[in-house]
């Protein structure tokens, strides 16, 4: 791996709802010298609470860290149901295409996600990657208002430019609690946006996917997760490729050049018309005042080879 390991490495906590995708983010964050990862948080999204909780502590323990805490957060978002159960979605019944069926050692820390993102960052500041229904993150700083000077850059998953993949206006994080995105959008810390745009560009080629096969017993576990979700996107979907959209969240920080971004103005829509949890992305000329940037373009090799590295060095 050819990354020069920082003087100080960057204090990261990722909201996630494991999830394939995620996994992939997940390994990606605790191979990469330049993160200390302080803790993950979880929340109801691809799956119920109940199963993206267990799921974090699989993955730590898999990638041979089941000290890094995780807190449990939201079963359900601000004000709409909880997202139907998504076990049929292209995660699986388990959340993660049922390769990792066994029960984690580590229990979740006994504090809400909201109080353990805010004690993380009230220790020192943190950078923040949520790649999930924002519901955590926006308790958090309801909860926390002074959170807001803590963060010094939030990544967030999310959203959609053109077409929805929940609806043909939303994309499911967004869609699964747009009051949370709203709060979290409007909160003035420093935002960063992965949309759908460019994160469907995050795909591995079947020779980089055997190359992960090969790598080691981490390797061998995502590769397996990411061939289920592969075949549940193509087969079961109809769609002609599987992204690893979480992956763009952790990225910018082990591989700055990898994504580029530009300024935007960021919000979303609230209400309950068709368009409920689409995000209004205006860049240039058509910018009020920039609270964001958004990830436009992606070196996809540069995106597979890091992640490959990365898994790889696991073991
Ligand atoms: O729309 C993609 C997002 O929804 C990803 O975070 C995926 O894990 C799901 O949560
Ligand atoms: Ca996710």
């Amino acid at each position: 791996m050819n990354e020069p390991a920082p003087a100080t490495p960057t204090r990261v906590v990722i909201d996630t709802d494991p999830g394939i995708d995620d996994a992939a983010a997940i390994l990606l964050a605790v191979a990469s010298p330049r993160i200390e990862l302080v803790g993950l948080t979880t929340v109801a999204g691809n799956s119920p609470l109940s199963v993206t909780t267990p799921n974090a502590l699989r993955l730590l323990e898999l990638a041979g860290v089941p000290s890094v805490p995780v807190a449990a957060g939201a079963d359900r978002p601000l004000v709409q149901p909880p997202p139907t159960d998504r076990s049929a979605s292209v995660h699986g019944e388990d959340g993660l295409g049922g390769v990792l069926a066994f029960a984690p050692a580590a229990r979740p820390v006994p504090r809400h996600a909201a109080d353990f993102i805010a004690d993380a960052a009230l220790e020192s500041t943190i950078t923040l990657v949520a790649i999930a229904p924002l519901t955590n993150v926006a308790l958090a700083l309801a909860l926390h208002p002074e959170l807001e000077g803590r963060i010094d850059r939030l990544l967030v998953m999310g959203g959609a430019r053109r077409e929805g993949n929940m609806t043909p206006a939303a994309e499911f994080n967004i869609w699964a609690d747009p009051e949370a995105a709203a709060r979290v959008f409007g909160a003035g810390i420093p935002l960063t946006l992965l949309p759908l745009d460019i994160t469907h560009q995050a795909l591995l080629t079947e020779a980089e996917l055997h190359r992960m096969a090969g790598s080691g017993k981490v390797g061998s576990a995502l590769a397996e997760m990411v061939a289920f979700y592969e075949h549940r996107h193509l087969h079961d979907y109809g769609d002609s490729f599987a992204p690893l959209h979480d992956v763009l969240a952790v990225l910018p920080l082990v591989a700055e050049s990898a994504i580029t971004f530009e300024d935007a103005e960021i919000s979303v829509d609230c209400g309950a018309s068709v368009s409920r949890g689409a995000t209004l992305v205006a860049t240039g000329g058509r910018m009020a005042s920039p609270n964001a940037v958004v990830g436009v373009e992606l070196d996809r090799e540069a995106f597979a080879e890091t992640l490959l590295e990365h898994v790889a060095s696991l073991g």
